[in-house]
């Protein structure tokens, strides 16, 4: 039997894979709210066999999105379009995780679709940005990037009251698995890295400085979401600059939040500055394999993501105990019945991959 298609269990929530489908973002929503084409992308994936599929990065408040077609949770009418979406794919034996997000110097931007670029400052669209300092995320950009509103400690509180309201709302859609983005150059990894966080209060300073905004955030989180479920954070655990964060700082940071009650660990990587590697970028084992070196070092749990394509090289992580669990981002759009087709390579039964009106005529035992 395939060690990819063994089934895991977290609290009370049951993985019948090892394999997902990664955040990504769709640029499909208006004022946050999901659309038919949510519906197809999440279910096309959960029709196509994948144990877990997590939703976008879905903003705590409209400053908090990174451009006008990004998804937002901060009011019930965002629950009420998840819902039925989070059904389908529940009915299909998927696991749905929603990733609770603030985009802050980074906001204010076009979708990727767009090129992805800062808006102008002069854009009717464009929104005032909030970081650690008050440094632009490329301030030597041919685009004039907005100035960004160094954080005051009163309104770091009130962003971590709206992610706490995220996460109730998504407790009530039914998620089954809450992470809160850190990665990326988003605000909370902005705060955690010393290539952008060089503010000189509580919420600077050493790696528990900067990381003060992450595990206070976290621990309020925690105490609304229910312990049944599964509580995850998604870091960039490697900056890939130098002085930037490191694996050993991603390792110290896992037993904090390990501390405070976090289950799972999704490691990806890089966005912190212009000069950084993207959070595409990754074409090498390096970034899944970074994953397992986090798992070892602090007996988390923990989701390896980046250029993960092939069948044999999923099943090598989960054999090898690298990972809990595999997410596929791009490969997904590729193939939506990637796990189904990963199942006939790994010749492990296929009957009972695909949803049943599929599996049925193509799947074998
Ligand atoms: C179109 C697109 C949108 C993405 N949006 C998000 C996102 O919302 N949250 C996130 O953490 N990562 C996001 N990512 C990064 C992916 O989750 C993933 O980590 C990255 O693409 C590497 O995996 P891959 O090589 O399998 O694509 C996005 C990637 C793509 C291609």
């Amino acid at each position: 039997m395939s060690k990819l298609f063994t089934p895991l269990t977290i609290n009370e929530v049951s993985f019948k894979n090892r394999i997902g489908m990664s955040p990504m973002c769709q640029y499909s929503s208006e004022d946050g709210v999901a659309s038919n084409w949510h519906l197809v992308h999440l279910g096309s994936k959960a029709v196509g066999g994948v144990g877990f599929i997590m939703t976008e990065c879905t903003a705590v408040s409209p400053s908090g999105r990174i451009s006008q077609g990004c998804a937002g949770l901060w009011d019930q009418k965002h629950a009420n379009a998840l819902k039925p979406i989070v059904d389908f794919q529940k009915s299909y034996g998927t696991v749905t995780g929603i990733q609770i997000s603030h985009s802050g110097r980074k906001g204010s931007a076009e979708t990727a679709l767009e090129g992805g670029s800062h808006l102008d400052i002069n854009d009717k669209d464009s929104w005032d940005t909030v970081g650690p300092t008050n440094t632009a995320f490329d301030p030597d950009g041919t685009r004039l990037w907005k100035t960004p509103k160094a954080l005051p400690v009163k309104e770091i509180k009130e962003i971590q009251q709206q992610f706490v309201h995220s996460a109730v709302l998504a407790r009530e859609v039914g998620y089954d698995v809450l992470e809160v983005h850190c990665a990326h150059g988003y605000l909370l990894h902005s705060f955690l890295t010393p290539l952008v966080n060089s503010r000189d209060d509580e919420y600077g300073g050493d790696l528990r400085g900067r990381a003060r905004f992450l595990l206070e955030t976290v621990a309020m989180v925690r105490e609304v979401w229910p312990e049944q479920r599964v509580l995850s954070v998604r870091l960039s655990v490697h900056d890939f600059v130098e002085k930037g964060l490191t694996l050993e700082d991603s390792i110290q940071v896992g037993f904090w939040l390990k501390d405070l009650g976090v289950d799972f660990l999704d490691c990806s990587g890089g966005g912190a500055v212009p000069e950084a590697r993207g959070a595409i970028g990754n074409r090498t084992a390096e970034q899944p394999d970074m994953a397992g070196v986090i798992r070892e070092a602090t007996g988390l749990a923990v989701m390896a993501v980046g250029g993960i394509t092939d069948p044999h090289q999923a099943e090598n992580l989960i054999e090898s105990s690298k990972a809990d669990l595999v997410l596929l981002g791009r490969e997904m759009m590729r193939d939506p019945h990637w796990a189904f087709n990963a199942a006939k390579t790994l010749r492990t039964e296929t009957r009972h991959v695909l949803a049943e009106q599929y599996g049925f005529f193509v799947g074998s035992s």
